[in-house]
């Protein structure tokens, strides 16, 4: 018999409810008794008791469904040890609830801020797996995160589409692609759209560098261009400013985003007239890709292989193609950046694909 608690936090992507379904596939088939608790809304309803006893018909025909069954919300890690408006210690109300239905474990399915909270309730003495989710690949210890490659098909498409019309026109085109501070989801829809400039948080770009670029494909006769820029790309003068510089710098941009600051910066440097796309949430929408359904449902059945033998306090990783028990203290708070000097990126520069460096 076991009792599992469930739970999806941060921001969605396509493939939390097919890796919800390998753990509970793989529970069911080796056990006789199975209770699995679903916490409403993340690390919300674990917190405030808002849960569901789940049955096996709550997770069929779920492998191919975007979103969460569950729901999800954000929880700053930071502000966990913060009482709530009412004065709630929010941790021990988790545990408390962790305890009133005598979990055996918490199975916690999100990215880098939910995994900084798994790993605090670790410390506190619960049952943790983490599950690595997140559109930007960035967590620390796997080799890759589910939801990634379906966010790439999307990203990919946005560029396709707009390579099609940039070509008609004659036109420089920014699609602005999402991967918070990391530029993995760019780097890959870049290189499978064809982008021809790429510019990633990691590389901090030069804007003449950019416009060098445009005018070198106009001067070979290729009247488009097309510009894949992650969300969270920075020009090299403002990677010198200092982190309460840059921050305040964001905080005057207001909500026009970096594709925005980056159209200005080419105008200001005498470049051509620039459109923008912004596929957004799109890119976490939708069903998952057959990679993300297979990988999921892999980390699902190795997550409830290890419940059957009471291993806990891991994270679910895959390296090399093997799954893998990865300790949550050892990669907690830790980020997986892309490297100027991954083999990628050189391969990318033999493209002739300009990342404003
Ligand atoms: O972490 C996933 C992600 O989609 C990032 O790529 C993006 O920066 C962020 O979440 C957007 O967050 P929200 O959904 O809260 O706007």
């Amino acid at each position: 018999m076991k009792r599992v608690g469930l739970l999806t936090s941060g921001g969605d992507c396509q493939a939390l409810n097919a890796t919800m379904r390998g753990v509970v596939k793989g529970l069911s088939s080796n056990l006789d008794e199975l209770e699995v608790y679903g916490f409403m809304n993340g690390y919300k309803g674990l917190i405030y008791g808002d849960y569901r006893l789940l049955g096996p018909k709550d997770f069929s025909g779920i492998l191919t469904k975007g979103g969460t069954i569950l729901g999800s919300s954000r929880q700053p890690f930071k502000l966990m040890r913060e009482p709530d408006e009412k004065g709630l210690n929010k941790v021990e109300a988790m545990k408390q609830n962790y305890y009133k239905l005598r979990l055996d474990c918490l199975v916690i399915l999100g990215g880098n801020g939910t995994q900084k909270t798994a790993n605090l309730l670790r410390e506190e003495g619960l049952n943790i797996i983490h599950l690595p989710k997140t559109i930007d690949n960035d967590i620390y210890g796997t080799d890759m995160t589910f939801g990634f490659y379906s966010a790439v098909n999307v990203a990919t498409d946005a560029i396709d589409r707009i390579h099609t019309t940039a070509a008609s026109h004659n036109r420089v085109f920014i699609v602005e692609v999402m991967g918070h501070k990391v530029g993995w989801l760019t780097l890959y829809a870049g290189l499978a759209g064809g982008a021809d400039i790429i510019l990633i948080p990691e590389i901090p770009y030069d804007i003449k560098k950019v416009v060098a670029a445009i005018d070198k494909r106009t001067k070979a006769g290729k009247g488009f261009t097309v510009i894949a820029v992650a969300e969270g790309a920075i020009s090299k003068k403002d990677a010198k400013m200092s982190k309460k510089e840059y921050a305040a710098k964001l905080q005057k941009r207001g909500n026009a985003s970096v594709a925005h600051e980056l159209a200005d910066e080419i105008k200001a440097a005498n470049g051509p007239e620039v459109r923008i796309t912004i596929p957004g949430h799109t890119q976490r929408g939708g069903s998952p890709c057959p990679y993300d359904r297979v990988l999921s449902t892999r980390i699902g059945l190795k997550c409830a292989d290890m419940i059957l033998h009471d291993e806990y306090g891991y994270m679910v990783g895959i390296v090399n193609d093997k799954m893998k028990k990865v300790p949550l203290g050892d990669v907690a708070g830790k980020l997986k950046t892309v490297s100027p000097k991954d083999q990628i990126i050189a391969e990318a520069k033999l493209m002739d694909i300009c990342f404003g460096d």
